[in-house]
């Protein structure tokens, strides 16, 4: 029997993993449409969505069915989930009927219960906590353009609370490059190790960076909020300053979706759009890999320790 295995935060793949993941990602990629590989033959797998979506649902839908499998969509308001039915009946019924979930919610607490009951995979699509599969692809988009992220400074301008920047911080860890956050002090990352740090100045933060990265200022959950964090982020915006300070051939990431001339300038959003739209484009393949690894198919490649 295979472990069970779940992606409800970056920090459940290893480097080792990721790299495995990341080789797949490319031959998908390379091969998409020829060589199909139905690693999730005869398989349904269940996206439950309590947050709206168009890239990560578009992704998963389009990667569970390239793999063979069916992809059945369910917005929570429609599930007894919505009048209160527990989380751990819910879970257990997904158990007995589907070979996964993918799941995008507001709390973390509510993906590790589902994964405790499910007894299936369970990945997390976004939580208010972490967007692991936004991050896992987004390092390959990177190191697919510029090669090994290690040792590289990656700025992140804006909400260093959020979801994205979260799951960054993580991964900074385990990829060992250096985040570099730039935020006002009430959005610093509550994320604490030596490859972290926070800073008020967009300038420090993006000096020879090789990679600027921005996601709104204000996240899904968050709405309440929005004025206060117009005014707060008002000095927080990606822009041709940051790109000036940072390395020769910098890349512009953005998670999307984006707000012009909010969190990035419109000019340096049609300048840099290809890239963006590259890397939106690589969640499918990255995320089909991900999956592939999930249902254990990735790993009698894995190289021996
Ligand atoms: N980047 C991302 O996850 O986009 P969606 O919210 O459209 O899925
Ligand atoms: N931080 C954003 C990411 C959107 C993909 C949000 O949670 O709304």
């Amino acid at each position: 029997m295979k472990p069970l295995r779940h992606f409800l935060s970056i920090k459940d793949i290893s480097e080792k993993e990721a790299r495995l993941i990341f080789k797949k990602a490319s031959e998908f990629k390379t091969n998409r449409g020829k060589n199909a590989l139905f690693f999730l033959s005869s398989q349904t797998w269940a996206l439950i969505f309590r947050k709206p979506s168009t890239r990560t649902r578009l992704s998963f839908e389009v990667a569970v069915r390239e793999l063979g499998g069916e992809a059945l969509f369910l917005n929570s308001q429609d599930l007894q989930l919505s009048r209160g039915e527990s989380i751990e009946d819910t879970a257990q019924v997904f158990g007995r009927m589907v070979h996964g979930i993918i799941m995008r919610t507001f709390s973390q607490k509510e993906l590790e219960l589902f994964a405790l009951y499910g007894n299936i995979p369970v990945v997390n699509a976004l939580t208010d906590e972490e967007h692991p599969c936004q991050v896992l692809s987004d390092i390959f988009s990177y190191e697919e353009k510029r090669g090994s992220i290690e040792r590289k400074k990656i700025a992140f301008v804006g909400d260093g609370c959020c979801n994205v920047a979260r799951s960054w911080a993580l991964a900074a860890e385990i990829f060992r490059f250096n985040l570099s956050i730039a935020a006002p002090p009430l959005y610093f990352s509550p994320i604490d190790n030596p490859f972290v740090t926070n800073t008020t100045s967009i300038e420090e933060a993006c000096q020879d960076a090789s990679l600027l990265y921005t996601d709104v200022w204000t996240s899904m959950g968050k709405e309440e909020e929005m004025q206060k964090r117009q005014v707060d982020f008002s000095g927080y915006q990606l822009n041709e300053h940051a790109v000036k300070v940072a390395s020769k051939d910098v890349l512009v990431f953005h998670c999307l979706p984006a707000y012009r001339n909010k969190e990035i300038s419109t000019e340096l959003f049609k300048e840099r759009a290809e890239d963006i739209y590259t890397q939106a484009e690589n969640r499918l393949h990255v995320q089909k890999a991900l999956l592939a690894w999930l249902v254990g198919k990735l790993d009698d490649s894995l190289p021996s320790e």
